[in-house]
């Protein structure tokens, strides 16, 4: 691990407030979440962003269901969102709504410098469209004469609209998704691909007009015609680069775009892939490089439940408040990564969870933490320190997981976002801890090698301190909980305090990761284990 100086920038989907979230939505936070809780242990400049997509047809109808007005909805529903991430522990920088007026008014600059510099046209379309995925399809995309995405009923429309000359930047895009790891994972950029190469990209309708839609973004140039909301949605991730970065510790002297990650669910690859693109590709060519495209997209895989698809009519949405009720957001966390490697679809049942929280959390983690606890309060007297004679490269625990360490903390691992295999490697640390436990038999050693006992333990607390750092990311209320009980002060506390200096540009890193880092590792002060609350309980599989 080296300390860099770089920003990390990392997005969610702004989420519709049309619903409340379920599992599906807590899954891209959280993974946008344990990227940035990441990068910023590793000494970077994080900005992390989520928020919620307030415009459009679907708000507007289910703000009338309501008896609500569109903004009086969003208003209501947005709460649900920031609270449910508050409970999960999501550390983002800022939370962006479309309806702010500085977004608003940031869609509105750069479609007039769009509109001026001949990029949108105005024409008259006819075809079919669905109401409610408020999409215009062609004849051959129907299916029995219904929508191709939501199955419900199309209608035939002729009217002015305009449109984004889109279908110029069709080799454009596809050069660019062929030459990197633009769109992760590589079956997604297959994906992608396939559809870019086997069909010519046609121009996207930007608008509609207000007698239809009136919740949204008028057109600058035309206020008959409201913005359509996937192009004022999209520009969310560069609009709260320009107006919601907290002015303290100079974070707004630094450039934030380009994104480093959109992370995104399959279901919108095409919208970001393709229409981000070639916006960015189009503000480029009128702009400059200030609009360059974000370095990556990850979409990952679909969650069903009970091997069922997600949905109301199947009473089958899964509630995330009422998964940390009975499970806590830890064990959700986990449970989520662990589960599926990131890209691919899973599959949510209480029992599967219940499975990972007894042998993973409560059997492997949380007995490894209590057995070294109670026997560092039975023979040490809680003391850890390191041994006179101490040479740690000799030991066989530290070999063993210094090497699982270099696969954690391994860039390219995190770099393809490989949470479940990193998550693996954690879980290798722990067994080899556990396993040097029953072959080192401290309770034998404890009578008659004190010497061989204090390095016996010395190892197993190094183990425990890094297994802990590791897991952090994905379960930091877990990590904090175990690096307290091993007589340490707060883990945010001895790596953040430090690292803060980071967000002062032109300040000299302070952080010394080579050494938190490194096996050999005590802090300034005496440690002293003590044991607190278990980690995990068993849930018993009647319950
Ligand atoms: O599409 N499994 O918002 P949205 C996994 N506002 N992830 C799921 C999921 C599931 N079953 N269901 C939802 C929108 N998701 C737009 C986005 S961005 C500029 C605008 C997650 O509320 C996944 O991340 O429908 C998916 O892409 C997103 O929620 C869709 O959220």
């Amino acid at each position: 691990m080296s300390v860099s100086n770089e920003k990390f920038y990392v997005t969610t989907p702004i989420y519709y407030v049309n619903d409340i979230p379920h599992i599906g939505h807590v899954y891209t936070t959280v993974a946008a979440d344990i990227l940035a809780k990441y990068n910023r242990l590793r000494g970077r400049r994080v900005f992390f962003l989520t928020g919620v997509d307030e415009h459009g047809q679907k708000i507007e109808r289910a703000a009338r269901e309501k008896r609500r007005r569109p903004k009086e909805h969003a208003d209501i529903m947005v709460d649900n969102f920031k609270n449910l991430w508050k409970r999960l522990n999501i550390s983002n920088d800022a939370f962006i709504r479309t309806t702010d007026e500085e977004h608003k008014k940031i869609v509105q600059e750069l479609l007039q410098k769009l509109r001026d510099a001949g990029e949108i046209e105005k024409r008259t379309y006819s075809g079919m469209y669905c109401t409610p995925c408020e999409r215009f399809w062609t004849g051959k995309d129907i299916v029995r004469g219904n929508c191709p995405d939501c199955g419900g009923d199309v209608e035939y429309i002729e009217e002015d609209n305009y449109f984004f000359l889109m279908a110029q930047y069709q080799a454009e895009i596809i050069e660019h998704i062929k030459r990197s790891n633009y769109i992760l994972p590589a079956t997604r950029k297959n994906e992608v691909l396939g559809f870019l190469q086997s069909q010519p990209l046609g121009d996207l309708c930007i608008s509609r007009p207000r007698e239809r839609l009136s919740w949204g973004v008028p057109l600058p140039f035309d206020k008959e015609y409201i913005t359509y909301v996937w192009f004022d949605a999209l520009i969310n991730y560069y609009s709260a680069t320009k107006y919601l970065i907290n002015s303290s510790s100079g974070r707004d002297e630094i450039n934030w775009w380009p994104a480093d990650y959109h992370i995104i669910g399959k279901d919108i690859l095409t919208t970001h892939a393709v229409y981000w693109s070639a916006m960015l590709m189009a503000l480029c060519k009128v702009e400059g490089q200030n609009f360059s495209l974000p370095k990556n997209i990850f979409a990952h895989g679909w969650w069903t439940v009970d091997g069922r698809k997600m949905s109301k009519s199947f009473g089958n949405v899964v509630d995330p408040n009422k998964i940390i009720d009975n499970y806590g957001t830890d064990a959700l966390r986990y449970f989520l990564f662990r589960e599926v490697p990131f890209g691919n679809d899973g599959d949510f049942s209480e029992d599967s969870l219940t499975r990972r929280i007894n042998t993973d959390l409560a059997n492997d983690l949380g007995n490894l933490l209590s057995r070294f606890l109670t026997m560092a309060g039975k023979y040490l007297d809680g003391t850890i320190e390191r041994p006179a004679s101490y040479t740690s490269t000799a030991k066989e625990l530290a070999t063993r997981c210094i090497s699982e360490w270099q696969v954690v903390h391994d860039d390219s691992n995190w770099s393809q976002l490989r949470f479940s295999l990193i998550l693996e490697h954690i879980w290798n640390m722990i067994a080899a801890s556990n396993n040097y436990i029953a072959r080192t038999e401290p309770w034998k050693i404890a009578k008659d090698e004190k010497g061989r006992l204090s390095d016996v333990m010395f190892d197993l607390w190094q183990a425990l301190r890094l297994i802990a750092l590791s897991l952090y990311p994905f379960m930091p209320d877990t990590a904090e909980k175990t690096w307290r009980q091993l007589g340490l002060k707060s883990l945010t506390g001895e790596i953040w305090n430090s690292s803060l200096s980071l967000s002062c540009p032109g300040t000299p890193a302070k952080m010394k990761p080579a050494e938190i880092f490194g096996w050999n590792w005590l802090p300034s002060y005496k440690v002293k284990v003590s044991k607190g609350e278990h980690l995990f309980n068993r849930i018993s599989i009647e319950e």
